[in-house]
């Protein structure tokens, strides 16, 4: 009976998911995550075909009412549409994980108008526009869930729009929280640090670092001298999606294996 309990509090079965960016990097591990807690998911990609076909038969898989839904977020009525296709797919729409992002690596002072519009309409406006969407079709229960940056709360060079867009995503967050708690549904962040990606061997490249040193690096002003994995990383967003996370909203938790308390001139 116990173990039951405990079972189903950590089921998403008969759960519909939507992932944005949802078939590489971070995305796909958290879709295959929740794909693996019972959860039909709806994965958001804008235009690499071949990772969202493999990421898709990896999924369905697991959990053969899965989907891929294209859209690019940057354009507010394709957000709206994607939600409603998910929706109208799947039945219904209980857990939203707002992950996609890009941006141009370029100092603050050099940045233009264009650099600023794109980044802020991916991250803030798809967020923004998706949530509300959500919200036509999320009963109690829901869950959203915004991946943020280690740039909302750090100095990154060449970061500084995306962190200025994923610092007022950490502050919607506690607003949408605080707007939709009354209905049972929960809205919370996660701060992964930094992780292994194409973005961040991107990032690595544009500061002239190889990998592997970025990389290590990294891990040694970390607590567990060791970043975390994209696996480690999901496992939390899944947790906040379970039924067992009901009472934790308006947070965002940052997952960095310590790294941003580290001491600065560790090495
Ligand atoms: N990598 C890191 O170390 C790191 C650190 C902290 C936070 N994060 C955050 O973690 C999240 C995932 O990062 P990642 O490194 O896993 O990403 P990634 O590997 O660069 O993948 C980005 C995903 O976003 C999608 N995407 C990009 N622009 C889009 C648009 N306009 N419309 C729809 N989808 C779009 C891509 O779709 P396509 O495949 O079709 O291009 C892809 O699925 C992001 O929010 C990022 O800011 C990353």
């Amino acid at each position: 009976m116990e173990r039951a309990r405990g079972r189903e509090m950590s089921s998403l079965e008969g759960k519909v998911a939507l992932v944005t960016g949802g078939t590489r990097g971070l995305g796909r591990a958290i879709a295959l995550g929740l794909a693996k807690m019972g959860a039909a998911v709806a994965m958001n990609y804008r235009r690499d075909e071949a990772s969202a076909e493999r990421t898709l038969a990896e999924v369905r898989a697991l959990s053969p009412g899965s989907m891929l839904v294209r859209a690019d977020l940057e354009d507010e009525g394709q957000v709206r549409a994607m939600v409603a296709e998910t929706a109208r797919q799947l039945g219904s729409l209980d857990i939203l994980i707002a992950n996609a992002a890009a941006t141009a690596f370029r100092p603050l002072l050099e940045s233009r108008p264009h650099n600023l519009e794109r980044t802020f309409k991916l991250s803030v406006g798809a967020f923004v526009a998706a949530v509300q969407e959500t919200s036509k079709f999320m009963a109690a229960g829901g869950r959203v869930v915004m991946i943020s940056g280690i740039d909302a709360i750090r100095n990154l060079p060449g970061h500084g729009v995306l962190g200025g867009a994923k610092a007022a995503l950490e502050s919607m967050v506690r607003d949408f929280a605080f707007e939709l708690g009354p209905r049972g549904i929960t809205v919370n962040g996660v701060n992964p640090g930094f992780f292994d990606s194409d973005s961040s061997r991107m990032y690595a490249e544009h500061v002239g670092i190889p990998y592997d040193e970025f990389n290590a690096r990294a891990a040694a002003r970390s607590a567990l001298k060791r970043l975390p994995t994209l696996e480690e990383i999901a496992a939390v967003v899944c947790f906040i999606c379970a039924p067992a996370a009901s009472c934790l909203t308006a947070q965002t938790i940052v997952l960095d294996g310590g790294l941003t308390l580290g001491f600065p001139l560790a090495s």
